[in-house]
């Protein structure tokens, strides 16, 4: 068989074997990239993540979030309300019937249509007197989602807040970090509007009566205390798993959630700690107001890691959080019933991070 090698021409004064070795090799370099560039083009064409960091996506991206931001500011501006919403909300009827059907997309956007791009909404006659962020940390629950969407959206504009509810999803391939997710939903939320109150919340867990205000008062608030599975009682009484709310100045100050957490259980203990160590105290409303309902799932492996960390907790608390927050937004899509953002992180890069801290004159490292 005759080999051409006219791509390694006679400059090579190699064999011939070797100019055929290094023509295969230049071939199927330039395969390996055209492919590349192709999977690129159908992966940001098709699912919008630009996996290959291309710049102009990323461009019509920040312009497309600079566009819906213009546009709630725009409405904001428009209604120019002088009156405050009263203190306790006239439309709210206490304990609610929980409707686990999931409806379609289309009958949820259908029924959904007073929301602002990204699932943005403020009363239209009074000024709130909150403006709520709902943090939600996402991954393969999408029937949830819709069930979530169906009961929330009544209830929080009953409630009469300034709310915005974000999915923050991580990309497949990667532990859950719950807490991570949640650090990153503050800090990409707080980008796109000045919100004063975060509430994480868990996708499968639903308020049974809208007494439960979704705002932040003077001190961190667990919202799910009661929860059917559990008996609608505290299994511990420093649990702060599920729902939790925090004023973005009390957020700062406990540096967020750690960041270390991959995997089920602990993180939310740990925040517990960060809560007690920064002076303030966990409140909850009573037993028969905080009620939720958890939507079926199969239950996660836990973490056997989480006691490791737990054991270190406050040492960490300064050098682990949103000061030390490591990840990459892939995508960030304005949806007609939430604002969706998706990212992924490195599980080594995170752990990785080493936290020094001086306890008395000693140097230790975790
Ligand atoms: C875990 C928490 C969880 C709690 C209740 C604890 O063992 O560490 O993360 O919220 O159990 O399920
Ligand atoms: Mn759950």
């Amino acid at each position: 068989m005759r080999l051409d090698v006219s791509l390694w021409p006679a400059w090579c004064r190699c064999s011939k074997s070797i100019r055929y070795v290094l023509h295969i090799f230049t071939i199927v370099v330039l395969v390996f990239l055209v492919l590349q560039y192709g999977i690129g083009l159908v992966l940001t064409r098709d699912h919008h993540v630009s996996w290959l960091n291309n710049a102009s996506v990323r461009h019509d991206l920040d312009r497309d979030i600079d566009e819906v931001v213009r546009k709630w500011q725009a409405t904001d501006r428009e209604r120019n309300l002088s009156t405050n919403c009263p203190y306790l909300p006239p439309k709210l009827v206490g304990r609610l019937y929980i409707n686990e059907t999931a409806p379609s997309w289309e009958e949820l956007e259908r029924n959904h249509r007073e929301l602002q791009p990204g699932g943005r909404f403020s009363p239209p006659n009074c000024k709130a007197l909150h403006r709520v962020a709902i943090i939600i940390p996402y991954r393969d629950r999408e029937s949830h989602l819709r069930v979530f969407f169906n009961h929330m959206h009544p209830l929080l504009q009953r409630q009469q807040l300034d709310y915005g509810i974000f999915v923050i999803e991580e990309a497949p391939g990667i532990k859950f970090n719950r807490a991570m997710l949640m650090n990153i939903g503050f800090v990409e939320a707080s980008k796109l509007y000045n919100y004063q109150c975060f509430i994480f919340h868990d996708v499968d867990l639903l308020p049974e009566d809208d007494r439960n205000i979704y705002s932040c008062p003077d001190q961190p608030r667990h919202m799910s205390a009661a929860v059917n599975t559990l008996d609608y009682k505290l299994p511990y009484p420093e649990i702060y798993g599920g729902v939790s709310a925090l004023k973005k100045e009390q957020f700062e100050k406990v540096n967020g959630f750690s960041n270390k957490f991959f995997g089920w259980g602990g993180e939310d203990d740990d925040m517990w700690v960060r809560i007690n160590n920064a002076g303030l105290k966990v409140i909850r409303y009573p037993l028969d107001i905080a009620r939720y309902t958890m939507l079926g799932h199969k239950k996660d492996e836990p973490n056997p890691e989480r006691y490791k960390y737990l054991y270190s907790a406050e040492k960490r608390l300064k050098t682990d959080g949103i000061n030390s927050l490591i990840y990459k937004r892939l995508d960030l899509q304005f949806r007609k019933t939430y604002t969706w953002v998706y990212v992924t992180f490195n599980e080594a890069d995170v752990l990785a991070v080493s936290h020094l801290t001086i306890i008395g004159s000693k140097h230790t490292k975790l």
